[in-house]
């Protein structure tokens, strides 16, 4: 080092390369880089030692703090896993009502029915819950058989004509079909339901519909027409269709009586998942549950005995 030179002007040692005449000047590293330096060189070393660092030929250094995103995620979704159980049980223990008025438990209900509903419901009654043709629309506070949570969570249980004992049972006739009725008073009882519904309809053909209407239909409809939950009738004098409004469904549906099929849920969902559900249903129609049926109109000349009408079922 002995043949180093000076700079003549900064008066700084030379590293002793040349290039082109041009020197290089030994100046020392500035004193805030080195520190800066150190600092990463400690902290490397304390995190080499305290967290997982480096590969040996079996695995890794685990580190003294054994931190491991992998088994932190394991942990939350355990923890997650608990929480859930935890609110699951609490959904079995607890009744519709609590669950429905307690805040957590209902905002748990409602997430957990609506994946339920989603995945098992959607198909047949839309995805959001509105329903089609033959398929009861769930969003409006209208019911074939009852909206009140017990009633909801009866249905899902058991089903509609679904095969199930305790199943929700009741065939309208197929009147026209099975020549109950004559084709004639078949289209009579067309005219009548569409009065019924508060719409225009032919005077003689209501006149001559009403007797048969209290004789045939008024077991299960009732004798105004606004319908009975227990036997799932729906009410003939709202807005409310669950096959159509215009006189070709109402004429099919007294013809062919049809019968719509709801399968049981018992067995395949749990029964804090049908609470789960019953509560997001009755929630999401509004909530009440309470039978509203509209005012039906007065025939005059109706004979309107329910006694003279068969036995339902
Ligand atoms: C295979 C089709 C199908 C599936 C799947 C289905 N439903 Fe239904 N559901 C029906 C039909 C059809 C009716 C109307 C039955 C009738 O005409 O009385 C109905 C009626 C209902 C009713 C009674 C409505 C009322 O007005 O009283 C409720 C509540 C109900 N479904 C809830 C559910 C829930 C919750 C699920 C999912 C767990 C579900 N349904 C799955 C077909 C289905
Ligand atoms: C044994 C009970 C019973 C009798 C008797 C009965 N119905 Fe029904 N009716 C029902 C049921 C149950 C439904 C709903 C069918 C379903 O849910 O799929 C229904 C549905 C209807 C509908 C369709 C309503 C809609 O919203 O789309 C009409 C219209 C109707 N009935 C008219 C009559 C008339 C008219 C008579 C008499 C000739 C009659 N029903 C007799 C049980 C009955």
């Amino acid at each position: 080092m002995s043949d180093r030179e000076r700079d003549k002007h900064s008066g700084v040692e030379t590293t002793g390369h040349e290039w082109d005449g041009i020197k290089e000047l030994d100046n020392p590293l500035p004193r805030w880089w080195l520190i800066v330096w150190y600092i990463c060189i400690a902290v490397a070393i304390v995190y080499w030692v305290l967290f997982p660092a480096w590969p040996t030929l079996n695995g890794y250094t685990p580190g003294l703090l054994h931190q491991s995103d992998r088994v932190n995620v394991a942990n939350d979704m355990k923890a997650l896993a608990a929480q859930r159980g935890v609110e699951g049980v609490m959904l079995e223990k607890a009744s519709l009502d609590e669950i429905e008025k307690t805040p957590n438990l209902q905002a748990f209900a409602m997430a957990e029915g609506q994946a339920i509903f989603g995945n098992n419901c959607a198909p047949c009654h839309g995805a959001g819950g509105a329903g089609g043709k033959g398929y009861a629309n769930l969003r409006d506070d209208v019911w074939l058989w009852g909206g009140q949570l017990a009633d909801i969570q009866q249905t899902i249980t058991h089903g509609i004509r679904s095969g199930d004992p305790e199943a929700r049972m009741s065939m309208m006739p197929s009147f026209g079909r099975d020549g109950l009725l004559k084709p004639q008073e078949v289209t009579d009882l067309t005219e009548y339901v569409v009065f019924l519904s508060h719409r225009a309809a032919s005077p003689g053909a209501v006149a001559r519909a009403a007797p048969i209407f209290a004789a045939q239909c008024a077991a299960c409809h009732g004798p105004e027409g606004k319908g009975n939950q227990l036997v799932g009738a729906p009410n003939l004098t709202d807005s409310d269709w669950l096959y159509g409004s215009d006189r070709k469904s109402i004429h099919d549906q007294i013809w062919f009586g049809r019968g719509g099929v709801m399968p049981a849920w018992a067995g395949r969902l749990s029964a804090a998942e049908i609470k789960a559900v019953t509560v997001y249903v009755h929630v999401n129609s509004g909530g009440s549950g309470a039978p509203a049926p509209a005012a039906a109109p007065t025939v005059a000349s109706a004979d309107t005995n329910p006694a003279s009408a068969p036995a339902g079922q």
